[in-house]
């Protein structure tokens, strides 16, 4: 067996098996590198067909995977089989091997070792964990043509920035979008809209978005607006702008077939719909729309054309887009329907029921592999001019967010973009944000929140959450006060519900609950100096915003700790997850202390100093809490009364020596940090031999700061606390 193998770095290589298909997972042209050949692969052993690969890989008992992003299983993957195959599956149980997106990297670690793998192939292959054998790792590619890179670059940060080199600096949002955002399907027109902001500014909460889902639209047909719903859009967009709240509209693929209808009659002229293999035919499937065809994402030219479609949001002041339904969702097919009808009618004619098999008949008909295997995508370059989407279904979303992005960089090329996508491939980190698909309001589904963070986090998606108590479902009062108190530390803070659940509107609990939540989505506008801070940090250092403290510390504890996190670099993350609780233990990993900070009403009203190891926190819903590592500082805006903005910094440090804290801001909208055009200070904290502090401050960057002045709040090693200012 000879495989090909080119040296990226000194810590990258890549094993090219067969012919792979070029993805755009990687932003190196990997046909201009030189190649040589081998025998052997490091790590793996390699069993191959014509038509397939198996790679597997012997673990010890010690052994964690981290990575793999959207998929379920803890922070640690192992023990789990995972399918790389873009799924709509709204039912998010521990079973499920494959979500909407697939992002095959992973880093196998222990104390001695650490190798990150990334396979990039863009369809159906199966990644076994250990889940059949615990000791083994088994990855099977039915197929010989695809690109494996092997990371050893030493421990998993590095592995982390290696991955990153190859596939993109992960996507940096507009800041607005680090605010508190509200959904649900659906707020249909203007009205319901307008009672959502009128609601929110009754209750006192601050809100930095409103989506309107599938409903805007004039009977699902995508890119137009219903005039009945929205009679000036253009003129309702500005009014909920001045009011600070951005509009931010759904877009399905599916193109509704109706007559006259002008995307779908250019789509049909121009041939920009995939096809059936006869190369000719359009072909057919149903989604919201009823009947639709779907655009040939994988075309440079169908790209350009729907990405231009974007214009009629834009153009009436729309800041932000949310990309649905990209796996491609099939609700069913024409063919397959009519089997299933022809199936019931046989029954009736004969009158002899069968439930199970039509119940069966219906309920498979959503999402069949073999309806993906009827649909082509236009390729000069392979036999026939077409390829079947079977053979690179994960790239479909994947390419619709490229048809998205580009076409947004040619009309607005120094504004960055805001869009959420569903599905994705790896790579997508760099052109946009995922949320994690249709959850429920269960409590495993708050774990799996935090756990996935941490997962996509690896992969690059370092702005991402999921719906926030919950999509399907009625979320009960407490599931629902501890989501939105966890949630003040997820990038993406975004409260989304389903057709026809209780209404989850912060304001629509009682009084008591609704008062705790506006506590919470407060203290997400006094934290989001730290979490814009340490955002672009993370960004231009390559390094996940959300890390396991299983990367800092090597102890069992901490290798087996599945429900914490380092938020940025000087916050750890316990959430509680679980009903009916008043606290929880927590591992306070990397052997010094931490200050426990509970915040009441925003103010800095609690905290104490805690040992490492096991802390048991009362954690009650009417308070956010966070641990400061040891000489760190984080910057917390003073709230004004609009519960937003903020004029003074003031910056909570917790310093038994030297402690560091920074500081950092641009405007918030356009790529000009790029070019310097940004403010931070970074603070050094000094605790001398008298115990006073000396505060010296490091400032980078050409932009005028909007903040001139910092208030801090110094506690020591024995909980002394002292106030100095700063000015600049
Ligand atoms: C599925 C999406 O995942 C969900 O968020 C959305 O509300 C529905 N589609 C309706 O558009």
């Amino acid at each position: 067996m000879k495989i090909k193998t080119s040296r990226i770095s000194p810590s990258t290589q890549l094993f090219r098996f067969g012919k792979p298909y070029k993805t755009e997972a990687v932003i190196l042209n990997t046909n201009d590198l030189s190649f040589t050949e081998t025998e052997k692969l490091p790590l793996f052993k390699c069993e191959k067909t014509a038509e397939s690969c198996k790679l597997t890989y012997t673990m010890n008992k010690e052994q964690c995977i981290f990575g793999l992003g959207e998929s379920v299983g803890g922070i640690n993957k192992r023990s789990h089989i995972y399918r790389m195959w873009n799924s709509d599956d709204p039912c998010h149980t521990e079973e499920k091997a494959s979500l909407y997106g697939s992002h095959p990297f992973f880093i196998i670690s222990d104390e001695n070792e650490k190798i990150g793998v990334f396979i990039d192939y863009p369809t159906d292959f199966q990644i076994d964990a250990g889940f059949t054998r615990y000791n083994v790792l088994s990855i099977e590619i039915p197929s010989e043509n695809f690109d494996l890179y092997i990371f050893a670059a030493g421990n998993e940060l590095q592995i982390i920035r290696e991955y990153l080199k190859l596939t993109g600096t992960p996507y940096l949002p507009p800041k607005w979008a680090f605010g508190f955002q509200q959904s649900r399907w659906s707020y249909p027109d203007e009205k319901t809209v307008t009672q959502v902001a009128d609601n929110m500014a009754a209750a006192g909460i601050p809100c930095d978005a409103i989506y309107i889902d599938i409903d805007y639209m004039d009977n699902y047909k995508v890119f137009t607006i219903d005039e009945k719903k929205f009679p000036d859009f253009k003129k309702f967009t500005a009014k909920m702008k001045e009011r600070g709240i951005r509009l931010i509209p759904i877009i399905d693929p599916g193109v509704r077939i109706e007559k006259g209808y002008s995307v779908y009659e250019d789509g049909v002229k121009n041939n920009y719909f995939c096809k059936e293999a006869d190369g000719k035919t359009d072909f057919t499937a149903a989604v919201w729309p009823g009947l639709v065809h779907f655009p040939d994402f994988l075309t440079d030219q169908v790209r350009s054309w729907w990405g231009k479609l974007y214009r009629l949001l834009w153009n009436n002041g729309i800041d932000g887009i949310w990309n649905d339904m990209n796996e491609p969702a099939i609700f069913y097919t024409p063919r397959k329907l009519d089997a299933a009808k022809k199936k019931i009618t046989e029954q009736a004619i004969n009158n002899s029921w069968d439930f199970f098999e039509i119940r069966d008949s219906l309920n498979s008909l959503a999402n069949r592999r073999d309806d993906y295997s009827e649909m082509y995508h236009f390729a000069e370059d392979e036999k026939n001019g077409s390829i079947n989407h079977k053979n690179l279904h994960n790239l479909y979303g994947f390419n619709m967010t490229r048809a998205t992005v580009d076409e947004f960089k040619k009309d607005f090329p120094n504004k960055r973009i805001f869009l959420l996508t569903r599905s994705s491939y790896a790579g997508a980190h760099r052109m946009a944000a995922i949320w994690m698909g249709d959850n429920q309001s269960w409590w495993e589904h708050l774990l799996l929140h935090i756990q996935m963070l941490i997962s996509l986090n690896i992969c690059g998606f370092f702005y991402t959450g999921a719906d926030v108590c919950g999509f399907s479902g009625n979320v009960s009062n407490e599931l629902a006060l501890r989501w939105m108190q966890f949630a003040v530390f997820s990038p993406l803070f975004r409260n989304h519900a389903a057709l026809g659940t209780r209404n989850q509107e912060p304001y629509n609990f009682d009084d008591k609950t609704t008062n705790r939540m506006r506590h919470f989505i407060r203290t997400r506008y006094k934290l989001l100096p730290y979490m814009y801070t340490e955002f672009v940090h993370a960004v231009k250092n390559l390094a996940p915003l959300c890390t396991p403290t299983a990367f800092y510390d090597k102890s069992p504890q901490s290798l087996e700790c599945q429900d914490e996190f380092y938020l940025g670099r000087s916050l750890l993350i316990a959430p509680v997850h679980q009903p009916n609780a008043q606290g929880r233990i927590v591992y306070l990993a990397e052997n010094h202390p931490y200050l426990h900070v509970r915040l009441y009403n925003n103010e800095l009203e609690d905290f104490a100093v805690i040992q490492p190891g096991n802390f048991y926190m009362k954690y009650s819903t009417d308070e956010v809490a966070f641990f400061i590592k040891e000489n760190c500082g984080i910057p917390t805006g003073i709230i004004e009364n609009d519960g937003k903005t903020f004029n003074t910094i003031e910056i909570i440090a917790f310093v038994s020596s030297i402690g560091t804290a920074s500081y950092y801001e641009d405007d918030g909208e356009t790529n000009d940090y790029m070019q310097g055009n940004f403010f931070q200070i970074d603070f050094t904290i000094k605790k001398d031999e008298n115990n006073s502090f000396l505060i010296q401050a490091d400032k980078h960057g050409n932009k005028l700061p909007d903040i001139k002045n910092f208030n801090f709040v110094i506690i020591d090693e024995s909980g002394s606390i002292v106030r100095l200012a700063f000015a600049l």
